[in-house]
């Protein structure tokens, strides 16, 4: 899925136009909008954007690449945010967060006009939940949402690194990765993660890309727009 990957994040940056901010989404699929982005900027085709990053790898590559980098509070909205996804459907709803920059990502998901994801075919379901729902929770107490969630039946697991340390996000904090299966009321979900104290953010995206960008096997790509989804 690598060439998949890599063909939709190339094709991504095609969305952008000179003089755009433009937000830089995380991950491997991702990583190829960047490159894209970079390349096009050192070119001289995009001379006047100006990026924002959703993780500190993202800003790692932008620096490395030379490309005028923002911290959201310094820009005045985000013109095309182009981000990854873990899963999506075609209504537009996602997971987002296997790469565990899901806070930044929304945050700066927020601050955006426009937002592209772009993945893999693999990755379109018709029902979400198969991927680990992961949700970010401060360090301070986490046991205890972890058994809250345990006791809810929500088989959580607490995100790792190799050598059993636990991952720790750009924030500083904790992710749990909730094992569902399938999420069948996801708004109520959202909701009722938001309402836990000690949890920061969740992976469900279910009100923010405007477009999905699939990359298929054969080397085409499929586009689902919002305008046509509803
Ligand atoms: C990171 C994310 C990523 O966008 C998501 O995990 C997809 O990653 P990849 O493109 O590597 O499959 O949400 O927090």
């Amino acid at each position: 899925m690598l060439e998949a990957k890599k063909l939709v994040g190339k094709y991504a940056a095609s969305y952008v136009e000179d003089g755009m901010v433009v937000g830089l989404g995380t991950g491997s699929t991702a990583h190829w909008f960047i490159e894209e982005v970079g390349r096009r900027y050192q070119a001289g085709e995009l001379p006047n954007i100006q990026t924002v990053s959703t993780s500190e790898a993202s800003s790692q590559q932008a620096r490395q690449l030379g490309l005028p980098l923002k911290q959201v509070e310094d820009v005045n909205g985000i013109d095309l945010l182009v981000d990854g996804a873990d899963e999506a459907t075609r209504q537009l709803t996602g997971i987002k967060g296997g790469g565990g920059a899901l806070l930044h990502e929304k945050i700066v998901a927020e601050q955006s006009h426009r937002i592209i994801w772009i993945m893999d075919e693999t990755k379109l379901v018709e029902q979400l939940g198969k991927f680990p729902l992961p949700v970010e929770v401060v360090q301070f107490g986490s046991w205890k949402v972890f058994d809250a969630f345990e006791q809810a039946g929500m088989k959580p697991s607490f995100r790792k690194l190799e050598g059993d340390q636990l991952f720790i996000t750009d924030s500083g904090n904790y992710i749990i990765d909730l094992h569902l299966d399938a999420i069948s009321q996801a708004q109520e979900l959202a909701n009722h993660l938001k309402s836990m104290v000690g949890v920061v953010e969740h992976g469900l995206f279910l009100n923010y890309a405007d477009m999905l960008l699939i990359a298929k096997q054969d080397g085409t790509i499929t586009k689902i727009e919002r305008a046509l989804a509803e």
